[in-house]
């Protein structure tokens, strides 16, 4: 018998190589509308796949087949579901759907992490263009900020709703969401707070964008939009101020200056 080095295991490396396998099929999945198709119990066949979106058998299988084995549909007797994970996340009008996260992360994200050895070479960011644009949130392509604020309400969805469980914000009237976005945190803690009011602040396309998810909401007696620029002036009267996911975008001398 020959016996050979000791050597460790290189399925790591193999699961960190392939891990954009895992990530595509997910993204082609959602991108095809695969989990609202099988949203509330639905099932489907290889068969029924392929004649529905008009692809052949074997794609059809391989994107099922992908999906079971991610976990995000389960397989009885020749057709697929959703399981819990994706029935909960990946079903378009569901309250914590995060569909805009994988869109973004596909569409916008995906393409730039392709080129990050040029980002680390370059010191520049690889999804807009400093040259062009005096931040990633100004001038850019209306479509990419669409996706960019689907993704940032899925995330901030979830967070929110851990923030106002975690922090007691009853004694609270009035909360000013500073570079609010969509105003998914106002929208979630004004859900959680029967007496809170909020008003999101953010750029005036972006406050735009919040009125609409505050409609859908529901909560438009209650949250109100604001638009200007955070490094001017702020609306007074609040008796809370919010800032998420806002200080990680500027260095510290804007940031001084943004808590003054
Ligand atoms: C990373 S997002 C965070 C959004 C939101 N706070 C959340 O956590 O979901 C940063 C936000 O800051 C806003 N923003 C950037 N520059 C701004 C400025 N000068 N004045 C107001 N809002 C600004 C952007 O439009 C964007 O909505």
């Amino acid at each position: 018998m020959v016996t050979t080095q000791e050597l460790p295991s290189a399925v790591p490396l193999m699961a960190l190589s392939t891990g954009f396998w895992a990530f595509k099929t997910l993204a082609a999945a959602h991108e095809l509308d695969l989990f609202s198709r099988l949203a509330s119990g639905a099932a489907i066949t290889v068969a029924g796949l392929a004649e529905a979106l008009g692809l052949h058998q074997r794609p059809a299988e391989m994107l099922l087949t992908g999906c079971a084995a991610l976990g995000l549909l389960e397989k009885t007797d020749g057709r697929y579901r959703n399981t819990p994970l994706s029935e909960t996340y990946l079903v378009k009008g569901k309250p914590y759907y995060f569909g805009g996260f994988v869109q973004m992360a596909d569409k916008r994200l995906y393409a730039g992490w392709g080129r990050l050895a040029e980002a680390l070479r370059t010191n520049r960011p690889t999804t807009w263009d400093p040259a062009v644009q005096s931040s990633m949130f100004e001038g850019e392509d209306p479509t990419m900020l669409a996706l960019f604020w689907e993704a940032m309400h899925s995330l901030s969805t979830m967070t929110a709703r851990k923030l106002g469980e975690a922090v007691d914000l009853s004694h609270f009237r009035r909360l000013l969401d500073i570079g609010g976005g969509s105003g998914a945190y106002d929208i979630e803690l004004c859900k959680q707070y029967g007496a809170l009011r909020a008003t999101v602040f953010d750029l005036p396309h972006v406050a735009a964008i919040a009125a609409g998810k505050i409609a859908e909401a529901g909560l438009t007696d209650r949250i109100e939009t604001a638009d200007g620029n955070f490094f001017e002036q702020l609306p007074g009267d609040h008796d809370v101020h919010l800032l998420s996911m806002i200080m990680h975008d500027w260095d510290e001398a804007k940031n001084r200056a943004l808590l003054r």
